[in-house]
């Protein structure tokens, strides 16, 4: 797919941006500070309908202002569609998103300087990655994750009001491991979707021979079936009680992410740490558009510092494979067949 004209209007620093932006690879080049991301952020929205970097919707209309508009055009083979989508304040001080659904072949993978996190970070940032990816492939894997955590909540209040009344927990028991095992499905087959890519893409962008390996890690083994979830709980019924919280599921899962074998957060260096972020959101691109039926837009900010001339060069070749692809850089790169755009002060131009 791809993403034609788009327009703004007081979306972060940019009071009104229309712009038009290349079929394949576009450079976003300008010094820190002048809405290289914030330019990401609003393309990621238009096209999801929320912002990869932010789940606080009072950040993102222009600082005073109590709205923001963002209408665009996406394409895919023989489709168009007009986007629009806007942010309210509503009276009682909450903000309302409205706008036209998104169509169901239109995907983002968004990559930014916080994904060091899926590597070096504590499980939670994993299990988010993993969830996010599974909500490309199948997106009704976020109804799913919602009801897990009021389920989840649920459960945990009773262990803490009620802890030995087993009659009162059974049925939240069966609930949680009925849905909590269908997570854990979707989870387990994203996984398996990386795996092959993830090999392939980070040797192509390291140019080593060094194997990166992810498997999807859980206290229930292989079991697929509720049963087993509901037997573990039994299991740890006593321990549950006294601390008052469900000890076994899902949200209690890890991805391993290791390099030659070794835990990718003991190994190597920062770069090597980015550099693995950065394949695991490429791998991401082959199993989505084969789950949507079209290429995703890419939004990779900052996607090449910290790396060597090398590497980023592999990281160019990479990307040019890509359909269509938003790359944000303080230094201008020179990509053979790239757009490149300068962002100063909420506008872009062309160079
Ligand atoms: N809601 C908002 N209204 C107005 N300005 C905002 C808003 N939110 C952020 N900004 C400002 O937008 C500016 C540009 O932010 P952005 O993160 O896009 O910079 P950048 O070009 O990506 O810079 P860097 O190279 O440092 O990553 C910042 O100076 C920030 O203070
Ligand atoms: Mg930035």
């Amino acid at each position: 797919m791809q993403i034609g004209r788009v327009q703004l209007l007081e979306f972060r620093n940019y009071p009104t941006l229309s712009w038009h932006p290349a079929p394949h690879l576009n450079v976003l080049a300008g010094p820190n500070a002048q809405g290289k991301t914030n330019l990401l952020e609003a393309l990621g929205f238009l096209v999801t309908g929320r912002s990869f970097r932010t789940a606080r919707s009072a950040e993102i209309p222009r600082w005073g202002t109590e709205s923001t508009m963002l209408t665009g055009e996406l394409f895919q083979i023989e489709t168009r569609r007009t986007v629009r989508r806007s942010l309210t304040r509503l009276e009682d001080g909450t903000w309302q998103v409205s706008g036209d659904p998104a169509p169901d072949w239109a995907r983002v993978i968004a990559f930014g300087w916080q994904d060091l996190e899926i590597v070096n970070g504590a499980p939670a940032a994993r299990r988010n990655f993993i969830d996010g990816f599974a909500a490309r492939l199948h997106p009704n894997h976020v109804p799913t994750l919602l009801r897990f955590r009021q389920v989840l909540a649920r459960r945990n209040r009773l262990l803490q009001q009620y802890p030995h009344d087993t009659g009162r927990l059974a049925p939240w028991t069966e609930q949680f491991a009925a849905v909590g095992m269908e997570l854990l499905g979707r989870r387990r087959k994203a996984v398996a979707a990386l795996q092959t890519e993830i090999a392939r893409v980070y040797g192509s962008l390291a140019g080593t021979a060094a194997k990166v390996e992810v498997r999807y890690v859980t206290a229930l083994g292989e079991a697929a079936e509720p049963e087993a979830l509901v037997a573990a709980l039994e299991r740890r019924h006593r321990e549950e009680a006294r601390r008052g919280q469900t000890l076994v599921g899902p949200h209690r899962d890890d991805l391993a992410i290791e390099i030659d074998g070794v835990d990718a957060r003991a190994y190597g260096s920062r770069g090597q740490q980015r550099l693995i972020a950065l394949a695991l959101r490429l791998a991401e691109i082959l199993p989505v558009t084969e789950a949507a039926g079209t290429a995703p837009v890419l939004l990779l900010d900052d996607a090449l510092s910290e790396l060597d001339p090398i590497v980023r060069a592999h990281v160019m070749r990479e990307i040019q494979a890509a359909e269509q692809v938003f790359l944000t850089t303080s230094d201008v790169t020179t990509a053979n067949g790239a757009a490149v755009f300068h962002v100063n002060g909420g506008s872009v131009a062309p160079a």
